[in-house]
């Protein structure tokens, strides 16, 4: 049973990285050799992205067949959808990303869309989009088109939560290496992250302020957890210590008899040899 889940599994690893090798295939193959945002540029921003990261193709976003070595692996008949219009490119993202285009559809940024307004690409650029995190809202990106002062609202709205977050991954990771089983947690906390950065794209800062009482009572839910097993490990880390001391006694006492034990058979002998 357990070579046959080990089969399994190494058949699924061989899968895995041939269809990487696919995806990869002649998108890179051929654009490798063409210049700037053309090929080098863009290839070299987008390895280095969450979606390389996360297995996210050329293919994935733009379509075709990476199979093909020719331009035909570029035809429409092959699913290829191309370089999306600036008004398309919500929904060319929003595909895989569909809770934040519905945000964004209905935020003040969306209804703006093609009269001036932001769309995805613009806040985290196409090839090169990194973990999103609230250093996005800063002066020099949001004052391009207005003033900063109702994204700064916005960020102050949001620093307190995010600043819980980040704190409580971070106690989570300690948990996990202190060997507490902490998936579901991470679970849990992934996607209220999640939900918290989509709220983002509403750029609605009452809303924000609003939603966010419910966000903290659900992240103290979770700090609550992690106390319990932060106590738990001081607990057990507490016992660890009173075993230890209890044996260094217990080893003192020991050779205490010892020696007692030594001294009186030296006695015995010294009384034997007098007699
Ligand atoms: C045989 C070489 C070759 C292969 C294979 C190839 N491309 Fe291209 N691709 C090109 C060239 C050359 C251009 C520029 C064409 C132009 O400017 O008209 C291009 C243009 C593009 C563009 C920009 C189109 C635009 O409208 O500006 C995208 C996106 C693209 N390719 C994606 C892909 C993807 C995805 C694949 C794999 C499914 C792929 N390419 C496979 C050579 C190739
Ligand atoms: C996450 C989706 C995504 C992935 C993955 C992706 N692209 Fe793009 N690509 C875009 C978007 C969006 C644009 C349009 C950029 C804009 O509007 O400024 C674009 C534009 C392009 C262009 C036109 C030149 C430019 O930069 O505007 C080429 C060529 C291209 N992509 C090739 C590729 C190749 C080759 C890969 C794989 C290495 C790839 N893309 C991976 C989303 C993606
Ligand atoms: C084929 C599906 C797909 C498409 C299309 C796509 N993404 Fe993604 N994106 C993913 C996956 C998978 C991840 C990594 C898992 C995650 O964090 O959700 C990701 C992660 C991200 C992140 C980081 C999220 C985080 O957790 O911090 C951002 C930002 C992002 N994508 C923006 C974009 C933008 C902008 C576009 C369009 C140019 C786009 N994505 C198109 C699948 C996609
Ligand atoms: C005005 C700039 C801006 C625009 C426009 C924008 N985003 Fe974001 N996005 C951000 C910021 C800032 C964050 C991080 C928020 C935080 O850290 O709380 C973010 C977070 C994200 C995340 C992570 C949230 C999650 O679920 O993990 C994804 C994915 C994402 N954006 C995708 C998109 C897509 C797709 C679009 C277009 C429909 C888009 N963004 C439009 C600024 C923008
Ligand atoms: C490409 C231009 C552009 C960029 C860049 C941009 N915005 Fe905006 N923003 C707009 C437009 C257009 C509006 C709608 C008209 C207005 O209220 O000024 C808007 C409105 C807003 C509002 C008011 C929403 C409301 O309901 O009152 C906030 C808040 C905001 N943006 C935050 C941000 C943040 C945060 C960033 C940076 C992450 C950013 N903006 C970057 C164009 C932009």
């Amino acid at each position: 049973m357990k070579h046959l889940l080990a089969l399994a599994v190494t058949l699924w690893l061989v899968f895995l990285s041939g269809a990487a090798m696919a995806d990869e295939g002649s998108c890179i193959g051929c654009h490798a050799g063409l210049p700037g945002k053309q090929g080098e540029e863009s290839i070299a921003q987008w390895r280095d992205s969450i979606h390389h990261r996360h297995g996210v193709f050329c293919v994935s976003c733009h379509g075709g067949d990476p199979t093909l070595m020719t331009m035909e692996a570029m035809s429409p008949e092959r699913g290829f959808v191309g370089v999306p219009e600036e008004g398309d490119v919500p929904a060319f993202c929003g595909r895989c990303h569909v809770g934040v285009e519905e945000d964004y559809h209905n935020s003040a940024h969306g209804q703006a869309l093609g009269a001036g307004g932001p769309e995805c690409v613009t806040c985290h650029g196409s090839h090169a989009v990194q973990i999103a995190t609230i250093e996005l809202i800063n002066p020099q990106d949001c004052s391009r088109c207005h003033d900063y002062g109702r994204a700064g609202e916005l960020r102050s709205a949001m620093e307190q939560t995010e600043i819980m977050i980040v704190d409580l991954e971070g106690e989570l990771e300690k948990l996990h290496r202190h060997g507490v089983a902490t998936d579901v947690l991470e679970g849990r906390l992934f996607a209220l992250r999640n939900d918290f950065h989509r709220l983002l794209h509403s750029v609605d800062v009452d809303k924000v302020r609003r939603r966010t009482a419910d966000f903290r009572l659900k992240l103290g839910d979770i700090q609550n957890e992690v106390d319990h097993h932060r106590a738990e490990l001081g607990q057990r880390k507490l016992i660890g210590a009173g075993v230890v001391v209890l044996l260094l006694i217990a080893s003192v006492l020991f050779g205490q008899l010892y020696r007692n034990y030594r001294e009186q058979e030296e006695h015995a002998r010294r009384r034997k040899n007098r007699n």
